[in-house]
């Protein structure tokens, strides 16, 4: 098998197609009865009393930030994150507290969370990294005792369990992604959760600049009053989901399970392939949940070399993440954080999609042990090995 692999590819088939045509063909496109539709059978999915569609998990993280009233406050995090994570703090006026990572699962580590509380700390935002589980009870058990708001960057883990609940419905707020290449993917998209009817009402206006109700129910839904009125009470954001990606978001949440049964299936050969292959070490999965599987990551002694080779070789992988702490932007919060400054040195992301085909990933495996074989007998790596 010939050509370019990728790392990361939505799973679209023809019901996404066919579901496009409802909302293209009567023409409301706008946030409407598919949003309302998506929520409910989302909440529904995940367990949460309530499911806001916005229009990225980036939107969801600076709203879970803003209820959280983190402005001039503390909020603990991990650096082994996309930008988003953070940055929602800044933009909520926060100050990031940076916690070291499990160096097996590159999740937050519950007791550096523990250590780094002080009187200032108002919140508490954990990433279910790659979509394993964080320690839940542990954290869990940190916030209340601390309380503070325990909020889910669940943007990798749609569809992971953690005791048999679904990652996100755990903590106080859970934030989702439906950016182009996540479990559920909407081209863009993102949910947040929550089971606060009062946070819930709030996250509905300031997704859509404040504003009281939205222009469907306004319009359809026997609107006290004349359609065009309402009212602002705060400053909000233009942050909805339109009926297009809910549309989408409806039948990628119809085969979420299957699509991750496949993730885990690739992740599986994947393990059994490179378990103990020289240079090579893998990610611990912990017992007490069950992954998403958005991302395959290895450790690789000599990472970049690898990925050249495996660029020489078509075949596409890259490090997520660089840590957030080392950024010039977090600068004034820098922390001393040993185990992410280690570790994100050998983390290399190899492809891992549903539907990656069985020849494909057994490319890359060929690849990965061959490399590995040459380097182990001491041999400069050949940039094109024939495979
Ligand atoms: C851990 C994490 N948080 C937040 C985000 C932001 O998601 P979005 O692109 O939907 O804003 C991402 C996306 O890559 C992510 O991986």
């Amino acid at each position: 098998m010939t050509g370019r692999i990728q790392m990361f590819k939505p799973w679209f088939e023809a019901a996404e197609h066919e579901a496009l045509r409802q909302p293209l063909e009567t023409g409301w496109v706008g946030p409407g009865p598919k949003v309302k539709e998506f929520e409910q059978r989302f909440a529904q999915y995940v367990g949460a009393q309530h499911a806001v569609a916005l229009n990225s998990a980036t939107a969801a993280l600076h709203l879970a930030m803003l209820v959280s009233e983190v402005k001039d406050r503390e909020v603990l995090t991990t650096p082994m994150t996309f930008v988003s994570t953070n940055h929602a703090i800044l933009y909520a006026g926060g100050r990031p507290v940076f916690c070291d990572v499990e160096a097996d699962t590159l999740n937050i580590d519950p007791r550096e969370v523990e250590r780094r509380i002080t009187p200032q700390t108002r919140a508490l935002v954990v990433v279910h990294y790659a979509g394993h589980p964080c320690a839940m009870d542990e954290l869990v058990g940190i916030a209340r005792r601390h309380r503070l708001t325990l909020i889910e960057d669940a943007a990798q883990a749609c569809g992971g369990t953690y005791g048999g609940r679904k990652l996100g419905s755990i903590g106080d707020i859970g934030c989702f992604s439906f950016e182009s290449k996540k479990n559920l993917s909407t081209g863009d998209g993102g949910m947040f959760t929550t089971d606060d009817d009062r946070v819930a009402e709030r996250v509905r206006k300031l997704r859509w600049m404040g504003i009281s109700s939205g222009t469907w129910d306004r319009f359809n839904n026997g609107h006290p009053g004349r359609a065009w009125e309402y009212e602002v009470e705060e400053v909000g954001f233009k942050y909805g989901m339109n009926d297009l990606a809910a549309a989408l978001g409806l039948v990628q949440l119809g085969k979420l399970g299957r699509a991750n049964a496949l993730r885990r299936r690739v992740v599986e050969r994947y393990r059994e392939a490179l378990e103990g292959v020289e240079g090579i070490e893998l990610l611990d999965q912990r017992a007490y949940g069950q992954s998403a599987h958005y991302a395959m990551i290895i450790k690789a002694d000599e990472r970049d070399a690898l990925s050249d080779y495996l660029a020489a070789h078509e075949i596409e992988s890259a490090v997520h993440f660089y840590p957030n702490h080392l950024l010039p932007i977090y600068q004034p919060y820098a922390a001393r954080l040993p185990v992410v400054e280690a570790e994100w040195k050998r983390i290399l992301t190899i492809p891992l999609y549903p539907h990656l085909a069985a020849e494909a990933q057994e490319r890359v495996i060929a690849c990965i042990q061959s490399f590995a074989a040459e380097r182990a007998a001491g041999r400069a790596v050949p940039q094109a090995a024939g495979l």
